[in-house]
């Protein structure tokens, strides 16, 4: 058997992304181990997920560090001590620093809750709401430099209803992001990932 996907998964908060990245791999659609998950917040509710599920969990609070570059130094140190092949930020609230992006070239993936290059930072589901837009979605992509402007590689439409709360557009669009989420993995997890600048072609089978 080829050797399993090497993870370390960021979180912040409820860890839901998380949940469906283990769904996955426990179901076997996914041929990945979650070596760590590494959350910024000592409460986030995705450090008992990884726990119910055996997985190495660190806590790195944000104030224990000088400044963001150390941060992401002790995340490097963390990460390699535990030979990742791929960093996925699961509804990680902190920006990455170059010197992490040059650590893991094109192997940081993020997910964001809106059809980018719309409205990205936070706030994602708020945005679309407030601007009137009658689809939404969610993206997976390379992360890079900036705010949500990596190489695209999955992304997924729902309607957006005139009754719609950010809570419930929230719940819609997060339906999609547990289904594409997994999958994007598994493509980088089989090579099926080609990336030529902003473009990410996924190869298909010969
Ligand atoms: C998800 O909706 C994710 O797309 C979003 O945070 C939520 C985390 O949920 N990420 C961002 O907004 C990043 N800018 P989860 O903790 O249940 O996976």
């Amino acid at each position: 058997m080829a050797d399993l996907l090497k993870l370390g998964i960021l979180i912040s908060g409820n860890g839901s992304n998380l949940q469906s990245i283990i769904d996955n791999i426990e179901k076997g659609s996914l041929k990945a181990i979650i070596k760590i998950v590494i959350s910024n917040n000592p409460e986030a509710y995705g450090i008992t997920r990884a726990k119910k599920h055996g997985i190495p969990v660190v806590v790195l609070k944000n104030g224990d560090f000088k400044n963001k570059e150390e941060f992401n130094l002790e995340l490097i140190r963390i990460l390699k001590n535990n030979y990742v092949d791929l960093v996925i930020l699961a509804g990680f609230m902190r920006i990455i620093t170059p010197t992490l992006l040059k650590a893991f070239p094109h192997k940081i993936m993020n997910i964001h809750p809106a059809l980018l290059p719309s409205f990205p930072g936070i706030h994602g589901q708020k945005q679309a709401l407030e601007y009137g837009v009658k689809l939404s979605g969610c993206t997976v992509h390379f992360v890079d430099e900036g705010v949500d402007t990596g190489p695209i590689i999955i992304q997924s439409a729902v309607q957006v209803f005139d009754d719609d709360t950010e809570e419930t557009l929230a719940a819609r669009i997060l339906e999609e992001e547990h289904r594409i989420y997994p999958q994007a993995i598994q493509f980088f997890a089989e090579g099926k990932i080609e990336i030529k600048g902003r473009k990410v072609r996924i190869k298909t089978e010969k």
